[in-house]
């Protein structure tokens, strides 16, 4: 199958699409331009797995414009834009396997595709390329100069599997750089996330107590967001660290046990497991709104809360799921999956730029340097960091001072001006 989506009618909607997030991403219109010129993946054979947005749509058009031969699948099963898988595939000409609302069989089977393309290079949000190469095809590892991993519950396993001595090829963690989590992962959850619960429950904010679990650079986005709109924000988290600086931000901090009866809205951006479980769900009030914004669909334990409900009405609105304990209400957002993509567009163009210029920035390092590169978890080299921001700033139209040389001189002294 040369590719699997939807409906290939939609490719002129999803093309449309593409371009008018496009005007949003200029770092990433720029690297396309010169790798266009200069062909820097020229015949590289290249599998991403990652949610097939407009914005990633864009990161493809340039990885092919460098010289890519790319195949894309769904890193989702509810994220995927079908009119822009469509466009991607029939006007671009770049193969896509993915299909919003897909079974697990069907999105394993297009994981399955993208790795018969026999990449070189993978990109993965969420590490399940990477998983199944090492679970099922570990022999090909040594066709893999490396993976890209966007996401921060990615990083974190493939970090725990190179700590195992497990990992079989290089790794580049594309989220832990600057220009990605900062911004990506704060301003752009955060809006999405909000957008997301607003669309498929279309509930006010203000003077609601809205609970997030996780104060990562995800939850601070959403924390300040939520707040913004009028919120009372009530911060779970298991890192003191974390808790403490939530507290001081000014945030509410308690156990999730205390917030549970308390909180009109929930949402979880830990990376872990049944953050909100049996227990919770007992405590909550009539009414309560459940939603996920972390990668994949465990920090909700819906099947706890199958177990424990009276009665469900599933669909009573478009992504809405309804259980019913004890006569009382809750709701649970998109099943519980990732509810920026699944009820809202996911992060905004203008913020994936500066991810996805990265991305595309960092899968022609690992092509300059793949003699050197080795089966362990790498930074992006703070040069792109740098060039990336400096893009982004002039793009909006902001210059920013030069040290004096007598500045740098009193940086690089010990003696001076003490
Ligand atoms: N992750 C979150 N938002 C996204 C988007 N708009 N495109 C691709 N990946 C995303």
């Amino acid at each position: 199958m040369k590719y699997d989506i939807k409906d290939a009618s939609l490719a002129p909607q999803g093309t449309k699409r593409i371009e008018w997030a496009d005007r949003d991403m200029p770092v990433l219109s720029l690297v396309r331009e010169r790798f266009a010129r200069e062909k820097p993946l020229d015949g590289r054979k290249m599998s991403a797995c990652l949610h097939i947005t407009a914005e990633t749509a864009n990161l493809a058009r340039t990885l092919k414009a460098g010289g890519a031969d790319l195949v894309l699948c769904a890193s989702n099963p509810l994220s995927t834009q079908d009119d822009v898988a469509a466009g991607l595939s029939i006007e671009y000409d770049i193969p896509v396997f993915a299909v919003r609302g897909e079974d697990r069989d069907t999105y394993y089977s297009h994981i399955e595709a993208a790795i018969a393309h026999r990449p070189s290079i993978t990109m993965d949000d969420g590490a399940d390329l990477v998983n199944v190469l090492h679970s099922k095809y570990p022999e090909r590892a040594g066709e893999i100069t490396a993976s890209l991993e966007e996401t921060t519950t990615g990083v974190i396993r493939l970090r725990a599997m190179a700590q195992a001595g497990a990992l079989l090829f290089p790794v580049v963690a594309v989220n832990d750089a600057t220009t990605k989590h900062l911004f990506d992962n704060r301003y752009g959850t955060g809006q999405s996330t909000i957008d997301g619960i607003i669309r498929a429950t279309d509930a006010l904010l203000a003077g609601k107590k809205f609970v997030i679990s996780g104060y990562g650079w995800c939850g601070r986005g959403v924390a300040t967001r939520a707040r913004g709109m009028g919120a009372v924000v009530i911060i779970t988290e298991v890192d003191p660290l974390r808790a403490l600086e939530a507290a001081m931000d000014g945030f509410l901090v308690m156990p999730m046990k205390e917030a549970a009866a308390q909180g009109d809205i929930f949402v979880t951006v830990t990376g872990d497991m049944h953050i909100i479980r049996e227990e919770h769900f007992r405590a909550m009030k009539d009414g309560a709104v459940v939603a996920n914004s972390g990668h994949f669909n465990v920090e909700i334990d819906i099947e706890g809360l199958e177990r424990i409900a009276d009665e469900k009405n599933a669909d009573i609105k478009e992504l809405v799921d309804e259980y019913i304990i004890d006569g009382r209400r809750i709701y649970i957002l998109g099943e519980g999956r990732l509810i920026n993509l699944a009820a809202a567009h996911g992060h905004p163009a203008s913020v994936m730029d500066m991810s996805f210029a990265t991305q595309a920035l960092v899968s022609e390092y690992a092509i300059q340097n793949s003699d050197i590169l080795e089966p362990r978890v790498y930074d992006v080299p703070r040069s792109i960091e740098e060039w990336i921001s400096r893009l982004k700033l002039e793009s909006m139209g902001i210059s920013i001072d030069t040290l004096t040389p007598e500045q740098e001189k009193y940086l690089s002294s010990y003696d001076m001006g003490t």
